[in-house]
């Protein structure tokens, strides 16, 4: 199966005799097993590894050369056996196509840790090998001029691996299932990223909006996409607001996937889950303007709306039982002798007026409409909108981590545990009515904006304006992750993808 341009299959010949570039093991710390190794193998291993002081640490590599001196091998450390959770698994095997791109194999085969394993199972242990390895294997090269150009960004360029045999997973159903999984999160997560990498001169709300719509091919999608003139009509006074004082106009894209009804699968019952992002092309903070180094990389700040696109693209593909829609809040956030200023009063779709006291607190404005439309129109049954809302959720978290902010317990425990499957980290942060105060305004219904401290918070109590009262709903702030600014084994340099994976497993797991 080819998943995002390259080879994968599963084989039951023994990996040591593999025709291969490279040959990739693993290895837990303090167990000298070698699962895959015959006795020749294993022995020059382990003494390789005694020599070289290679104990199987996590995130700790050993390459040396094949008994047969043709092939090269590569011994990746997991460390102890507690620590070893999806996500470093799926970092494992990043490391392995890092390493083979830079020995320029083609060719790798590589046996997954099965046995020594008991705690995951054999699809997990599939799905976290094949998007490791192929997310490593990810390039945005389609500006340099270098490149062979048009060609998928995955796998382009010279020295990236071409094809992976997996040994020691015998094809089951189960394994297909598993590979057509990853394959999709995997297609949901580049779309992501390629979005995201994306400059803000290419990729405008106009532009994205296009983008979004190829996805309406299947017969169980529609997508609309609402332009200025059905903005106004609609009276997204706060969307409108935004994009003002910009010469590229605001979109709402919204897309529904209905699944097909088949007799007897009504079994479950059927759910209605909405997905909003957040898709601010540029923010350059408006009036409130940012400082050079803060704005450097604001054309990222649609990394939400990347995000649920993607993780829709994924859904499509793998189809759900349940009926998904999907709403991009579209704008750029500029400045004109037009534009929001500081102090304006807006009208959100909701009725809701607005003191605007800070026009970098766009996000929250754009997104509150989103909410209002897909709301009032579906009444979905969950609600969960991703956004790159806040420098203070980053602050909090780090760049690794996403805040999950929700007034609903159970939906943010389910949040939680659908991240931990995915391999990725997200974190509950509070919600405290207390620290509405913030938000009162003496000549509006709201200020948009609280003060500095607690203002992850602050933003998601804003939103919670903007859906209905008690109703399951969940804040994704995800300013942290979406972006890498280091090369990373799984992440690289750049667009990251995050939350594709996240959300996809969240719906296929209601
Ligand atoms: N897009 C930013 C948030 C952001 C910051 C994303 C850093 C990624 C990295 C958002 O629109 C913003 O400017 N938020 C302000 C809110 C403030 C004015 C209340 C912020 O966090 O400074
Ligand atoms: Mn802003
Ligand atoms: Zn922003």
């Amino acid at each position: 199966m080819r998943v995002a341009g390259i080879d994968i299959t599963l084989s039951s010949s023994d990996l040591a005799a593999a025709t291969a570039d490279l040959i990739v093991f693993f290895a837990i710390e303090g167990d000298r097993r070698i699962e895959g190794a015959d006795s020749s193998l294993a022995k020059r291993m382990t003494g390789e590894a005694k020599r070289r002081g290679f104990r199987a640490e996590y995130g700790k590599t050993l390459v040396f050369e094949h008994v047969s001196g043709k092939t090269d091998c590569l011994l990746v450390g997991l460390g102890r056996r507690e620590g070893v959770t999806f996500e470093r698994l799926r970092i494992a095997s990043a490391t392995a196509a890092r390493q083979a791109a830079a020995l320029r194999a083609k060719r790798v085969a590589m046996r997954p840790v099965g046995a020594a394993l008991e705690t995951f199972d054999k699809d997990a242990l599939l799905r976290a090998t094949i998007e490791g390895f192929v997310l490593a294997c990810y390039r945005f090269d389609k500006y340099l001029s270098r490149s062979t150009g048009g060609r998928k960004s995955v796998s382009g360029g010279a020295g990236r691996p071409e094809r992976l045999t997996i040994h020691g997973l015998k094809k089951s159903k189960v394994l297909d299932a598993a590979m057509r999984r990853s394959s999709a999160v995997v297609d949901g997560i580049v779309i992501a990223r390629d979005l995201v990498n994306e400059p803000a001169n290419m990729l405008y709300p106009e532009e994205m909006a296009k983008r979004a719509r190829s996805l309406g091919k299947s017969p169980q999608v529609t997508v609309k996409v609402l332009g200025p003139r059905e903005l106004e009509r609609q009276k997204m006074g706060a969307l409108l607001a935004v994009a003002r004082g910009s010469d590229r106009s605001a979109r709402l894209v919204h897309i529904a996937y209905k699944p097909k009804s088949v007799a007897g699968s009504t079994r479950r019952k059927r759910r209605k889950i909405a997905l909003v992002g957040k898709g601010v092309t540029f923010d350059s903070g408006g009036y409130d303007l940012k400082s050079t180094s803060t704005m450097a990389d604001m054309k990222t700040d649609m990394g939400g709306a990347a995000a649920v696109l993607g993780a829709m693209a994924a859904v499509v593909q793998l189809g759900s039982e349940h009926e998904v829609h999907c709403v991009l809040a579209l704008a750029e956030n500029m400045v004109s002798g037009d534009a929001l200023k500081p102090g304006d009063v807006i009208t959100a779709r909701n009725g809701r007026t607005i003191e605007v006291n800070n026009t970098d607190a766009e996000g929250r404005l754009v997104l509150a409409d989103a909410l209002d439309y897909i709301t009032e129109k579906e009444n979905p049954d969950v609600v969960l909108d991703v956004a790159t809302l806040t420098g203070a959720c980053v602050i909090a978290l780090g760049t690794r981590l996403a805040g999950v902010m929700s007034f609903d317990r159970k939906l943010a425990e389910e949040i939680l545990a659908a991240a931990s499957r995915a391999g990725e980290g997200f974190w509950p942060l509070p919600m405290v009515e207390e620290y509405s105060k913030q938000l009162e305004s003496s000549i509006a219904d709201t200020l948009n904006t609280g003060e500095r401290y607690g203002g992850a918070t602050t933003a998601a109590l804003f939103l919670s304006h903007f859906v209905p009262q008690g109703s399951a709903w969940a804040h994704l702030d995800v300013a942290g992750p979406v972006f890498s600014s280091q090369a990373d084994p799984l992440w690289g340099k750049g667009g990251t993808g995050f939350g594709v994976a996240t959300l996809v497993d969240f719906v296929l797991s209601r």
